[in-house]
């Protein structure tokens, strides 16, 4: 995309410290099948969170010579294990960010979450690194607009992770070309305004079933859908789902919102469990939690649902009114299904900030 490729005249290198807060996100309408570059398949629809985020700041030395060079610290120490997605992030960005190759970048990062809860930090680490990087772009050229600036951090952050580019604002983005948002694009996110205000408060507990990382890649789990036997039929709902998500979330109908947000998780899990190679990413204990949920709102008519991601944790998601019911709920009868009873209690945020060193 031309429009994201650095054109100011001046590139003087100058020394320079930023550092960037970027939250992770929920999707409600999953994004799940690619094209090269991160090009979906599908529009997708997320919560963006409040305290699942990661801290970063990046210190600009400018250098002698010309070329791609970092390092990186992960809480506070040399972490190799993130160097190759760091690397290929900073390769795909690079055409766009030319300027880059005139530093060295220190790139440090923390996140809020533990290490090993199962939690994926790439969206919300890869669109921290996006913002530090547009920071200095700024500085460079003036002449970017606060529009121009967040979209091309949801572009650059779309590069290194697919559902990155909707961890830039909040409290809730599309991303994807869809007919009924003229807009949305998909090279980058956009911020959805004027729904229901009990979106604004919107709880999300995450219930860790299972620490440690997934046993498919996303990447590995986008391309599955390549050649699958109902791809395009879940394509197709996808676009449906978001069309009619909007209207729902326009009017606050939660019943019909339930509806959906549970369906489009399900719906994740089944085209795993109907791919070639075949995978079942829901533990026993994702299942029990499920039936406990739904015999929960039948019994109280509280409008508690949940999503899924491509792992076996369980988002609840329930408006803030319930919360104290709901924590009482989880704490006495959910968190027995949990890893050592852990959950992280979060909600509906309003996107990243930058942070004063
Ligand atoms: O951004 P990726 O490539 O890690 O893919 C994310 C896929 C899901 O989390 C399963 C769905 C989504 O829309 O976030």
């Amino acid at each position: 995309m031309d429009a994201f490729r650095f054109t100011a005249k001046t590139t003087t290198p100058i020394s320079y410290k930023t550092r960037w807060q970027a939250p992770s996100n929920i999707a409600l309408i999953k994004y799940w099948g690619k094209e090269k570059n991160q090009i979906p398949k599908n529009p997708s629809l997320s919560f963006t969170l409040q305290k699942c985020v990661t801290k970063t700041s990046i210190e600009f030395q400018p250098k002698p010579s010309l070329g791609l060079t970092f390092d990186f610290f992960f809480e506070g120490k040399p972490n190799s294990n993130f160097l190759p997605k760091l690397n290929q992030f900073l390769e795909q960005i690079r055409p766009y960010v030319s300027w880059i190759d005139q530093y060295h970048l220190t790139i440090k990062s923390d996140n809020s979450f533990p290490h090993s809860s199962g939690i994926a930090s790439s969206a919300s680490s890869m669109a921290a690194l996006a913002l530090c990087i547009m920071e200095v772009e700024r500085e460079m050229d003036t002449a970017i607009t606060d529009l121009q600036f967040i979209r091309k951090a949801s572009f650059l952050a779309r590069l290194g992770s697919g559902s990155a580019a909707r961890s830039i604002e909040g409290p809730i983005t599309v991303w994807g070309k869809n007919p009924s948002i003229n807009e949305a694009s998909d090279d980058y996110a956009i911020k959805i305004d004027s729904l229901h205000s009990v979106f604004s408060t919107y709880q999300d507990t995450v219930l860790i079933v299972e620490k440690g990382s997934k046993s498919v890649s996303s990447t590995q789990g986008h391309a599955l859908m390549k050649g699958h036997p109902f791809a395009n039929q879940r394509f197709d709902q996808a676009q449906q789902h978001l069309h009619s998500l909007l209207e729902i979330m326009r009017e606050g109908n939660l019943e019909d919102f339930i509806r959906i947000v549970e369906s489009e998780a399900l719906t994740l899990h089944a085209m795993m469990m109907t791919s070639q190679p075949y995978y079942l990413l829901m533990e026993p204990q994702t299942l029990s939690i499920i039936q406990k949920v739904w015999n929960y709102r039948r019994e109280t008519s509280i409008p508690l649902c949940f999503t899924l991601d491509a792992g076996a944790n369980i988002h609840l998601l329930y408006p803030k009114l319930y919360a104290s019911k709901i924590c009482d709920f989880i704490k006495n009868e959910l968190s027995l299904h949990c890893q050592q009873g852990f959950f992280i209690e979060d909600e509906v945020g309003m996107g990243a900030k930058k942070m004063y060193i």
